[in-house]
């Protein structure tokens, strides 16, 4: 089977495919004939381009910039790698949640600047993540991992999703009062057409003053716009390692001491990533042997 793929993914478990060839979607300007499988992260497939396309593999668990309902039109297989990256994302999260609370990047900074003058008593205070009331949004697999670390810190915690679950973990909330009673918010839901927006303008107002929000799922989740007024206005703190137009992040928050940004690096450890490339290969050589893919997206 011939397999395209937009790059190198990492790991052993990449030596197992045979007939790869690496390249952009942005090289491929002609038709390729032959090519029965791609290889993509979260990138919109270009079908007119691969017609004997037969299995996109996606590289991640989130594959809202693939087009699903057509590729199951064209009678395409698409396939993820769900729960590989479920720690490597909640550690993220957590890391996110206690350098901003308690200030560790605008801390590093100073020291690096060579202006730091010593510790005082009234300097650098942050707030203590241990106690607080945190609020999970979306209490899937990763949301569920981030409880579970959470257990850790005290925290009493709260979760919104459309559905409340059968959970003891944590309480749940309507979306709207858990974003008045949250110190810190975590999202944590798939963009869908559902949840594009979701934290509006709105309901940004409605989170206390001093509240953080942390983003690791997908920036569109949020109207960015809205985020940067109120980040600038110093009303709020967060942790984004997502943004709307990625790679491009809005230069109003380089500035900004209450705001860390991170490269969407969520599945970026050595960890998730290689267990994701072995996932991706799991599916593909499923498919040539014509058995069930292990990980299909449901179109
Ligand atoms: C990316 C992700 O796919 O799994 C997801 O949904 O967003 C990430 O794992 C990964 O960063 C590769 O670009």
């Amino acid at each position: 089977m011939k397999i395209l793929a937009t790059r190198r993914y990492p790991g052993p478990a990449w030596d197992e495919l045979s007939d790869v060839e690496v390249i952009p979607l942005a090289d491929v300007s002609a038709p390729r004939s032959g090519v029965e499988a791609l290889i993509v992260a979260n990138e919109p497939v270009p079908l007119e381009l691969l017609p004997e396309l037969r299995i996109v593999a996606n590289f991640g668990v989130g594959y809202d910039r693939i087009d699903v309902a057509a590729l199951a039109a064209a009678g395409v297989t698409v396939t993820n790698t769900p729960g590989v990256l479920d720690a490597a994302t909640a550690d993220l999260t957590f890391a996110l949640i206690l350098a901003v609370r308690r200030r560790i990047v605008e801390g590093d900074r100073l020291v690096r600047s060579g202006r730091w003058r010593g510790s005082y008593a009234d300097a650098f205070l942050g707030q203590e993540v241990t106690g607080s009331t945190l609020g999970i949004v979306g209490l899937g697999r990763i949301g569920a991992a981030v409880a579970r670390r959470a257990r850790g810190f005290d925290v009493r915690l709260l979760y919104a999703q459309r559905r409340s679950a059968e959970t003891e973990i944590a309480e749940y909330r309507e979306l709207d009062d858990l974003l008045r009673e949250s110190d810190v918010v975590t999202l944590h839901v798939p963009r869908t057409p559902e949840t594009e927006g979701l934290i509006d303008a709105r309901r940004l107002a409605l989170l206390r003053d001093g509240a953080t929000l942390i983003n690791t799922a997908r920036g569109e989740i949020v109207d960015e716009d809205a985020l940067v007024r109120e980040l600038v206005a110093g009303r709020i703190s967060a942790g984004l390692d997502v943004f709307a137009h990625e790679p491009d992040v809005p230069a109003d928050l380089f500035g900004l001491p209450n705001v860390i940004l991170t490269p969407h690096i969520g599945s970026a450890s050595v960890q998730a990533r290689e267990a994701m490339t072995r996932v991706v290969v799991d599916n593909l050589l499923a498919f040539e042997r014509g058995t069930p893919v292990p990980t299909p997206v449901a179109a």
